[in-house]
C-alpha cells in the first residue's frame, strides 16, 4: 500500500463526487429483439453482418441516450465479434449496457444471442461488441455525462475490462499520430 492518491481511471464512480449524481448500471440496461428474415441475408444465405452491427448500434445509442438522458453519438465502435452464424428465423436479443463513463463518454457493451424463433430451446451467444459514445448537446458539442454505478461484481469486472480498452485506445490513437507527425517532419505527404 502506497499513501498515493489512486490514478482517476483506476476509481469506479460511485465512489467519488462528481457534478452529476451517479446512475446505476440498470437504470439503462436495454434489450433490442427482432425475428431475421429473408430481407437480411448475405449471399451466403445467412444474417448479413452490417444487419447485426445496425442491431448494435441500435441498441447501445438507446442505453447511451437513456443513461445520458439526451442525445448521444456513436464515436467508435471495436471489438466487434461473430462467433456463430446467425440465420433466418433466427430471434436475435440484442443486450446492451453501460459499462463505463468519462467526462463526456461512455463505453456501452453489447451481447447478441440468437434462439430459434418458434422453439423453447436455450439461447445461445452470438456476437459482442464494444461502443463508445459521447453525449452531445444542441449543437452536437460533447456535454458531461452522469458516472454511472456499477452494482454487481459483473458490473465492476466490467468497469474494470472497459477501463483497460479506453486506455489501449488513448494509447493507439496517441502513438499513431505521433508518427504521422513524424513522417510528415521527415517530408513524407501521404
Ligand atoms: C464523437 C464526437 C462528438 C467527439 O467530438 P470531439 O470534438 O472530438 O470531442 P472530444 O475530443 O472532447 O471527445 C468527446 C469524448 O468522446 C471520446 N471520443 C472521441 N472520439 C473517440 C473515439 N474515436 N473513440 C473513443 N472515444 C472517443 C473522447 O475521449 C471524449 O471522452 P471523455 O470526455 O469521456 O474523455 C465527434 O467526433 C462527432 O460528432 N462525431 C460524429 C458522430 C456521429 O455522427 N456518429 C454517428 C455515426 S455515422
Amino acid at each position: 500500500m502506497t499513501d498515493q492518491a489512486p490514478a482517476p481511471e483506476s476509481v469506479i464512480p460511485g465512489e467519488i463526487a462528481g457534478d452529476l449524481p451517479g446512475k446505476p448500471t440498470a437504470a439503462s440496461r436495454t434489450t433490442l429483439s427482432h425475428i431475421m428474415t429473408h430481407n437480411d441475408t448475405n449471399l451466403l444465405g445467412t444474417v448479413h453482418g452490417g444487419v447485426i452491427m445496425k442491431l448494435v448500434d441500435d441498441a447501445a445509442g438507446a442505453v447511451a441516450g437513456r443513461h445520458s438522458g439526451g442525445p448521444a453519438v456513436t464515436a467508435s465502435m471495436d471489438e466487434m465479434a461473430f462467433l456463430e452464424p446467425v440465420r433466418v428465423g433466427d430471434l436475435v436479443h440484442v443486450k446492451a449496457q453501460v459499462n463505463w463513463t468519462g467526462r463526456t463518454s461512455m463505453e456501452v457493451g453489447v451481447r447478441v444471442l440468437a434462439e430459434r424463433w418458434n422453439e423453447s430451446a436455450p439461447a445461445t451467444q452470438v456476437g459482442s461488441a464494444y461502443l463508445v459514445f459521447a453525449a452531445v448537446d444542441a449543437d452536437g458539442k460533447p456535454r458531461p455525462v452522469p458516472p454511472v454505478i456499477p452494482e454487481t461484481e459483473r458490473d465492476r469486472r466490467r468497469y474494470q475490462e472497459a477501463q483497460i480498452r479506453r486506455t489501449h485506445r488513448l494509447a493507439r490513437r496517441r502513438e499513431i499520430m505521433e508518427l504521422r507527425e513524424k513522417r510528415a517532419a521527415e517530408g513524407y505527404s501521404d
